[in-house]
């Protein structure tokens, strides 16, 4: 598998504030990550291929510098919202930029509590991009409850956290992705997690250093649930999927596959770089339908399109709660996966934040998807497009080369075929 995004991201980012090189094994190679290795190179650190491996030249915790021109992250929310928590402890504006699918997403999630710590937004009362900020050397450290499930805004402050003068501190209600936690504690910095009263507490200490260190990228789980999901639904089908992230964080597609009567199994189980990773075995299975609780949505967030599409193929109801996150992602991802499900001939309803799909076992398709410039729709709907009656038609796969440029040709591989409408 192609390397993990969220981790490529933070690789890079962190490589950049350490002191020394970083080299990243494995980085993925995806618009997404590529934009913020160009991030990080304008403000001053490096980031280049050399052979096999990416080589950062860090600058140290608040040594950035400031860049000559915007800094343009494309479609990804990740690298975005990270590098305002960057941009925070350094004393230089910046201006950030995206696509259209970027410049409708909320930022006021980070730069509400960014604000708080010190950081200046030039245009203030605006929350989308493009965005003018400007950081400080004076970061005031915080403790802060995250309003929503999110691990992007848990590690902007975390970020912002490394360069300001105390001690920093991130209440999560529910776990998300912990990648930032395990990375930084890898490269050097001071960050302690301990639960406490049903939550966590995770708290960093500023005025960091960090060192620059050899990082090798796990798989992607996100990436891989379309090639899970089309072992599963096409008869007959014995595929393993090798080195990938099984961190539980970012598991819970895969709970859910196995309770939906999925011959899914996690082989070979061993560390890399901190992380978990296994190979993963699918064999081709009758699906039932689920009840997917909450609680495990940000486990598995990016994972709804493509579960929900494979729910078409399950026998039964498949119940999913507490979706309300979908609705900010990359599109309105509630939205556009009923739409693209409705277009396939499979029954489906949005009640509030929950998302039902009744499948028959069969799924006519036949339907042409409109994908928002969203990668993960964009997948969805062409892996189950292997195993319908009629083929599955998207209107766009550009946005697939922001997180899997290697999709198209890994599904060939198995066997799957693509013909471009004219
Ligand atoms: C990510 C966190 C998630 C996820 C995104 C990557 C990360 O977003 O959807 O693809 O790398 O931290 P939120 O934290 O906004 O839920």
């Amino acid at each position: 598998m192609p390397g993990d995004k969220s981790i490529s991201h933070r690789a890079l980012i962190f490589g950049a504030l350490a002191t020394g090189t970083t080299r990243i094994r494995g980085l993925l190679e995806a618009e997404d990550v590529i934009n913020t290795a160009k991030a990080v190179t304008a403000l001053g650190a490096p980031a280049a291929k050399s052979g096999d491996v990416w080589e950062v030249k860090g600058r140290g915790v608040g040594g950035l510098q400031q860049p000559d021109a915007p800094l343009d992250f494309g479609n990804s929310g990740t690298g975005t919202r990270l590098m305002m928590g960057v941009i925070a402890g350094h004393p230089m504006t910046v201006t950030m930029t995206g696509d259209a699918s970027l410049s409708k997403r909320p930022m006021r999630r980070v730069l509400g509590p960014l604000k708080q710590m010190g950081l200046e937004i030039l245009d203030d009362g605006k929350e989308t991009l493009p965005l003018a900020m400007r950081g400080t050397r004076d970061l005031v450290p915080m403790s802060y409850t995250l309003p929503v499930p999110s691990a992007q805004v848990k590690s902007a402050i975390l970020i912002a956290g490394l360069h300001a003068a105390g001690e920093t501190t991130v209440i999560e209600k529910e776990a998300t992705r912990d990648h930032t936690e395990r990375m930084l504690r890898f490269f050097g910095a001071d960050v302690a997690t301990r639960p406490h009263d049903g939550q966590t507490h995770i708290t960093v200490k500023g005025g960091a250093e960090m060192h620059g260190r050899d990082v090798t990228v796990p798989g992607d789980p996100s990436s891989a649930a379309f090639l899970a999901c089309a072992a599963l639904i096409v008869p007959g089908s014995d595929i393993t999927i090798e080195g990938v992230l099984v961190n539980d964080t970012r598991t819970g597609l895969y709970t859910t596959l196995q309770e939906m009567g999925g011959d899914v199994t996690l082989l070979n189980l061993r560390e890399e770089g901190g992380e978990p990773i296994a190979d993963i075995r699918v064999r081709a299975s009758h699906l039932k339908g689920v009840h997917v609780p909450a609680e495990r949505a940000p486990s598995m967030i990016d994972e709804y399109p493509v579960l929900a599409a494979v729910a078409g193929f399950a026998v039964g109801e498949t119940r999913m709660d507490g979706l309300a996150e979908l609705k900010v992602k990359e599109s309105d991802r509630l939205a556009a996966t009923a739409a693209g499900l409705h277009a396939n001939g499979i029954a489906a309803r949005v009640e509030g934040d929950s998302l039902i799909v009744t499948g028959t076992g069969r799924v006519p398709g036949g339907g042409t998807v409109a994908t928002h410039l969203d990668h993960r729709i964009a997948m969805a709907f062409l892996t189950i497009g292997l195993a319908s009656d009629k083929p599955v038609t998207v209107d766009d796969t550009a946005m697939i080369a922001t997180s899997f440029p290697e999709f198209r040709g890994l599904m060939e591989q198995l066997g799957a075929r693509y013909t471009e409408a004219a």
